[in-house]
């Protein structure tokens, strides 16, 4: 049998809405399926389409919609596959207790400046939160708790997509959780 090149573990990725972490985490699940990694993508915008159909955006229904993400999460990671999870996730006690249910568990807080993310505003939602028309919008009308001890963060309005996922990259290298040898941007 060949030895595993890469741990079960929970790559959390934590950010406003438009920060980047859809497009980090479809890079990073990328870049390890071309290493021949066993990995799952588990995208907040998509389970609520299915496995949490019906939350909305109160505290209560985030933090369910957070611990349902963690429990299918946590199950991937002790069967060695690599989980990224791209989720806002605005509160910390929740995430906290995801860590220490998981124990793998990489928080990597993709932070960008409000300016920015109005300025972006891909989907139009900030538009309609500041206006009102969208009431509970995180960053805007709605609380963001920033990780107090992440593994990394990443600033998105000053790096590439590329550049980020190459530190997740390094920093899932760092802590020995994959063994391959160079990420996909330093072979080039
Ligand atoms: S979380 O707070 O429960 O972690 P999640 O990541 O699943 O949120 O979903 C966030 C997505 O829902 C956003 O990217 C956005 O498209 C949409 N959305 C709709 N209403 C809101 C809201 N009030 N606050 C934040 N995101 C919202």
């Amino acid at each position: 049998m060949t030895e595993e090149r890469h741990e079960g573990c929970t790559v959390w990725l934590t950010g406003m809405s438009g920060a980047g972490k859809t497009t980090i985490s479809c890079l990073l699940e990328r870049w390890l399926c071309e290493h021949g990694a066993r990995v799952e993508r588990l995208d907040g915008g998509e389970i609520r389409k299915q496995l949490s159909k019906g939350l909305g955006f109160s505290r209560e229904d985030r933090d369910e919609n957070i611990r349902r993400i963690g429990y299918v999460a946590g199950l991937l990671s002790r069967n060695g596959v690599i989980a990224i999870v791209a989720a806002i996730s605005p509160y910390q006690a929740v995430r906290e207790e995801l860590r220490l249910a998981i124990g793998a568990f990489v928080e990597i807080h993709v932070d960008c400046p409000l300016s920015v993310l109005i300025a972006r505003d891909a989907k139009g939602l900030y538009r309609k939160a500041l206006s009102g028309e969208i009431a509970h919008f995180t960053g805007i009308s709605d609380p963001y708790e920033p990780p107090l001890t992440p593994e990394l963060v990443i600033d998105s309005s000053t790096e590439t997509p590329e550049e980020s996922t190459t530190r997740v990259w390094n920093k899932l290298r760092d802590l020995g959780l994959i063994r391959f040898d160079c990420s996909p941007l330093e072979l080039g």
